[in-house]
């Protein structure tokens, strides 16, 4: 991932409301957790996950592969792959926000796996993404930008994440993170997006998204590329 990654991420979020969006939703459904819950806050970025579910008192353990972790004393930080990591903890809770989109199709059975057996008996996993709209396609599923793609094509690509988790026994319930990325003008939109196109990886999947997003830019008047609404979803999964 670009070492880019933190201040892209900074500019898009004084932007979006995606973070705060995410973290309601979180809230919500921890809400009865215990304080004393072990939670692991997996590909954790720069952290604000972890900083926010610290806040609240709970025990956090946060991994990520980079380095950008903004360090808290309350927060134990494991720079680490997560294909990689080991513990002899159990977890209540695991995050995993914008992971899965970033591992391969290929890993996802393994990564699924191996998060699931990190858990406790009634551990829940929350997987926040946008990869229900297929690993392949791209974080504007929704926009309103894309809004001339058939509803079939989106609901078939809406099925293949839920097929992956079916077919690898998970229970599992969904809830909808609706957010906005508001701007002043049009180049500063496509700057904030620039957040999206963060590495190579990234480039790679969303290269079509890119030119077609890019072409919308310039063909739309300004007033329709000021503000672009976000829809993704956050999975809550439990082994049955
Ligand atoms: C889009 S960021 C999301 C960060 C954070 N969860 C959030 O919601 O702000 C994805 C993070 O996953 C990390 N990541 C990707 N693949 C990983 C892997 N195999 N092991 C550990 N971390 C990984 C990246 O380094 C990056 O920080």
């Amino acid at each position: 991932m670009s070492q880019n990654y933190p201040s892209l991420f900074k500019k898009y979020i004084k932007h979006s409301n995606e973070k705060e969006s995410a973290l309601n939703t979180i809230f919500q459904f921890i809400s009865n957790y215990p304080q004393e819950s072990l939670i692991l806050d997996v590909g954790c970025g720069t952290g604000e996950i972890s900083h926010a579910l610290a806040q609240k008192g709970h025990k956090i353990f946060a991994i990520d592969q980079q380095d950008y972790f903004q360090r808290d004393p309350r927060i134990q930080f494991q720079k680490t792959n997560v294909f990689d990591f080991k513990t002899n903890e159990k977890f209540d809770l695991i995050i995993a926000a914008y992971l899965f989109w970033e591992i391969p199709f290929e890993r996802w059975e393994e990564l699924m796996n191996l998060l699931l057996n990190l858990l406790k008996t009634d551990g829940k996993l929350l997987v926040i993404d946008s990869v229900n709209t297929s690993p392949y396609d791209n974080p504007f599923f929704s926009c309103n930008i894309f809004s001339d793609r058939s509803e079939k094509e989106n609901r078939d690509l809406n099925n293949y994440w839920f097929d992956f988790l079916k077919k690898n026994n998970c229970n599992f319930k969904s809830n909808k993170i609706k957010s906005q990325v508001q701007t002043k003008s049009k180049e500063e939109m496509l700057n904030v997006l620039e957040f999206f196109f963060f590495d190579e990886n990234s480039q790679n999947l969303f290269k079509n998204q890119k030119k077609y997003l890019l072409e919308k830019m310039r063909n739309k008047k300004d007033s329709n590329l000021t503000i672009i609404e976000l829809e993704h979803s956050m999975e809550i999964i439990n082994p049955k």
